[in-house]
């Protein structure tokens, strides 16, 4: 079996269908308050620096953030539909986060304007040409501040490989299932997945990929873009059950600063 992908699966794929095959992680408060107690650890986050949540998202993180008094956060997005989740859950709680829309690798915000560049729940890797990346990390370094952190929480590649299972699937609810295929192609995971509603059935059947990043690889792209003092924290899983959820359990945190 091989698993075809289209290269702009990532434009299109993020929207309200992928808040419920990824509910599990994306829309549970107990994992994103999890997730931010440990990512606010590791770099030294003030109440009053502007902070970049980049591929955040519906924001979930800044949202949260801005929920502990964090007043300066941005979300930059592709997805205008999860933009526009963001911007409402904003609205309904009161809570100053900015929305914008963009791509990442060519971020429409000028140098050295954010003290903290966060990429958080597994956002890098779905482009499949090797260089965009690079060019994230290149546009992370160019907004931050002199002195300004950057963090990374990806999937823990050496971890994934190790736990591979071809096959995977989940409920949400009573009605809708969740199945995965999976394949590895070098350092990428392609998958297709299908959603089905017991009561109306197919939702969904898309193909997406991932490429997969070895810590001390990551590490080392996070240099190559002009970062030092680069740390890498393995065996980060929000989820505490057993249970298959994709690559947003085992997964790496690297911090790195910008001096
Ligand atoms: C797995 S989701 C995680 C979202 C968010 N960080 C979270 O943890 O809830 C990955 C996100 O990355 C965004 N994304 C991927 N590539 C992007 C790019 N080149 N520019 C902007 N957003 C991108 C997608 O639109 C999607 O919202």
């Amino acid at each position: 079996m091989t698993i075809h992908v289209d290269p702009d699966w990532w434009k299109t794929l993020f929207d309200d269908v992928y808040l419920v095959t990824d509910a599990r992680s994306v829309c549970s408060p107990e994992v994103t308050e999890t997730e931010v107690e440990v990512f606010s650890r590791l770099i030294p986050i003030g109440r009053s620096h502007q902070i970049l949540d980049l591929c955040g998202g519906h924001g979930r993180h800044a949202l949260e953030l801005s929920r502990r008094g964090f007043a300066h956060c941005t979300v930059l997005d592709y997805s205008r539909c999860l933009l526009r989740r963001g911007a409402a859950a904003a609205a309904r709680h009161r809570l100053s986060v900015a929305f914008v829309n963009g791509d990442a690798r060519n971020i429409a915000f000028p140098r050295s304007c954010f003290d903290h560049v966060m990429v958080l729940g597994n956002s890098l890797g779905y482009i499949p040409d090797p260089q965009a990346d690079a060019e994230i990390l290149a546009e992370a370094y160019r907004v931050l501040k002199d002195g300004g952190w950057l963090l990374l929480d990806v999937a823990d590649g050496a971890s994934i490989r190790k736990r591979f299972s071809p096959n995977a699937w989940h409920e949400i609810g009573g009605d809708v299932v969740v199945c995965r295929q999976r394949e590895q192609q070098g350092d990428v995971i392609c998958a297709r997945e299908m959603v089905i509603s017991k009561e109306s059935g197919l939702i969904r059947d898309r193909t997406y990929c991932m490429r997969l990043y070895q810590p001390p690889a990551l590490a080392a792209a996070a240099t190559r873009a002009g970062f030092s003092r680069t740390t890498i924290h393995t065996d980060f899983s929000p989820h505490l059950g057993e249970g298959d959820y994709g690559c947003m359990n085992h997964r790496m945190i690297i911090t790195a600063q910008k001096t």
